[in-house]
């Protein structure tokens, strides 16, 4: 694995605003659905660690899923358009209040499938909360209720967020220069 220092371009969001804008968001998300109890779905992996670290700010009684699909390959840079479930919820929603916690919102094709997909299981309420929001490369409406950063048209990393698969484990959101960035040969490694 290619030490990021060698292709970071620059810290986008540090920790301490990370964590400032995620106790925000928790504090609203608190007030917005107070008395009313929440499901948080966990949309994986890029939003593993801001769902974490969000539900920990949450001070209304909730539940937590998960559910997993694709829309960038390992290797693709860009969205393929293609967006493939790889595992669904275990939760019934029908009747529930749905927040999807996701970790970026890019053309908006992997968010209009999943909410297509879940609006037809009839939750009482769904709405999106993404830790970043790509404005400028919407190609597909998506109506997001909780927005954590606006970030340039660039590819970004950390804060749960990979490239390849790494730097996931990462405390910042940076943005690289995939011009410096070297693919592994076999990435399944
Ligand atoms: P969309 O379907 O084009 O909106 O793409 C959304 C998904 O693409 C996100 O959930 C991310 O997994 C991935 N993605 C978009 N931009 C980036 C990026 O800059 N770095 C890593 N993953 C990204
Ligand atoms: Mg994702």
């Amino acid at each position: 694995m290619q030490d990021y220092h060698e292709f970071i371009d620059k810290v986008l969001v540090d920790a301490a605003s990370i964590e400032k804008r995620v106790s925000e968001l928790g504090a609203q998300i608190s007030q917005d659905y107070a008395g009313e109890e929440l499901l948080i779905v966990c949309m994986l992996r890029g939003g593993i660690t801001f769902t974490a670290d969000l539900t920990r700010f949450l001070t209304i009684p909730h539940t937590l899923d998960c559910m997993s699909l694709s829309s960038y390959g390992v290797g693709h840079y860009a969205s393929s358009g293609n967006v493939r479930v790889n595992f669904d919820l275990m939760t019934n929603i029908e009747d529930r209040n749905v927040l999807l916690v996701e970790d970026i919102v890019d053309s908006g094709r992997t968010l209009a499938h999943v909410l297509q997909m879940l609006r037809t299981r009839e939750p009482k309420s769904l709405k999106v909360c993404v830790l970043l929001d790509k404005k400028y490369r919407r190609e597909v409406p998506v109506e997001v209720d909780y927005v954590g950063f606006d970030v340039p048209d660039k590819y970004v990393f950390g804060y749960g967020i990979d490239i390849d698969e790494h730097y996931r484990h990462l405390r910042f959101i940076a943005s690289a220069d995939l011009k410096k960035y070297k693919k592994e040969d076999n990435l399944s490694k």
